[in-house]
């Protein structure tokens, strides 16, 4: 080729860094990771599995730091991260409103009851502490049968309250909300939706996934790392601890109105 032309093709092909233009926002322990491995598939996006928590705990390295912590891409390449605790975490939509306010922004939900039986589960595995003390303890509030909205395993499931304040900074057609269960037992149904919000041609389909009955999830063909099938790493998939059916049905009646107004407000029933 001629120089020129070597030229011309290197510029057409100048990867650059830029700010993210979708945000994976949450919910801790509602399949979040499973999505991002999931869409990295794509050949048009880049997302780097690291959650460096800009927005919440180092907005102060500013926004050029945070490029510059960005893969590098090219023409017609989006960019993603994802940080499950933004969903959470007041201070962050109107920091993210500031980077960009058209963002994408999608929201992995899942039971509440379920999601925070896995997030004990996870806080068990992590935190000695909490072996001392049973899902039971911690739900009520001292000796009462006062649920303890104070604690974070229990808050975290109050979806509506927390999108109640991201669409005070967002309009509702920015989000994406993705059923964590219909993520399980047709990932590729979310996909193509995923991938239709996003405006990306639909290649991630029922080819890219398998069933694994060992792990009971569904499984990658292959991904952008590992050409054999493969399943996410053992911390997703947990095993989770007996809880009691008494519990169970309060923290069911207790997500019940927030439930029926976070479909209200989202427009999906998910079935809870
Ligand atoms: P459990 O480990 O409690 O089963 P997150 O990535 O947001 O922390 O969510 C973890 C949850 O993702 C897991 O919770 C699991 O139920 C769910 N999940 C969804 N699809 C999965 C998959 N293909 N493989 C493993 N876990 C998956």
């Amino acid at each position: 080729a001629s120089p020129k032309y070597k030229f011309l093709r290197d510029e057409n092909l100048q990867a650059s860094r830029h700010l993210p233009d979708a945000l994976i926002i949450g919910v801790k322990k509602s399949g979040t990771r499973a999505l991002l491995e999931f869409i990295k598939l794509h050949p048009n996006v880049q997302a780097p599995s690291s959650e460096m928590h800009f927005f919440d705990k180092n907005y102060v390295r500013g926004l050029s730091w945070y490029r510059n912590q960005m893969p590098l891409t090219l023409e017609g390449q989006m960019t993603m991260k994802k940080t499950p605790s933004y969903f959470v975490t007041k201070r962050v939509p109107s920091r993210v409103k500031k980077m960009n306010p058209y963002v994408k922004l999608i929201v992995v939900v899942r039971d509440p009851v379920t999601r925070a039986i896995s997030d004990y589960t996870q806080s068990s595995s992590k935190k000695p502490e909490y072996l001392r003390k049973s899902f039971a303890d911690l739900f009520y509030i001292n000796g009462t049968n006062v649920v303890n909205t104070r604690w974070g395993i229990v808050r975290i499931g109050l979806y509506a309250r927390y999108l109640d304040t991201w669409l005070k900074y967002f309009p509702l057609s920015q989000f994406i909300f993705i059923s964590g269960e219909t993520l399980i037992v047709d990932p590729a149904a979310e996909m193509k939706r995923l991938q239709d919000f996003l405006g990306l041609k639909v290649i991630i389909t029922e080819k890219h996934f398998y069933f694994n009955t060992t792990k009971g999830f569904p499984c990658l063909m292959k991904s952008e790392t590992l050409a054999s099938p493969h399943c996410l790493g053992k911390n997703k998939g947990r095993i989770h601890p007996k809880i009691d059916e008494s519990i169970l049905d309060r923290l069911t009646q207790f997500y019940r109105p927030f439930n029926l107004k976070f479909y209200q407000m989202t427009g999906i029933d998910f079935g809870w």
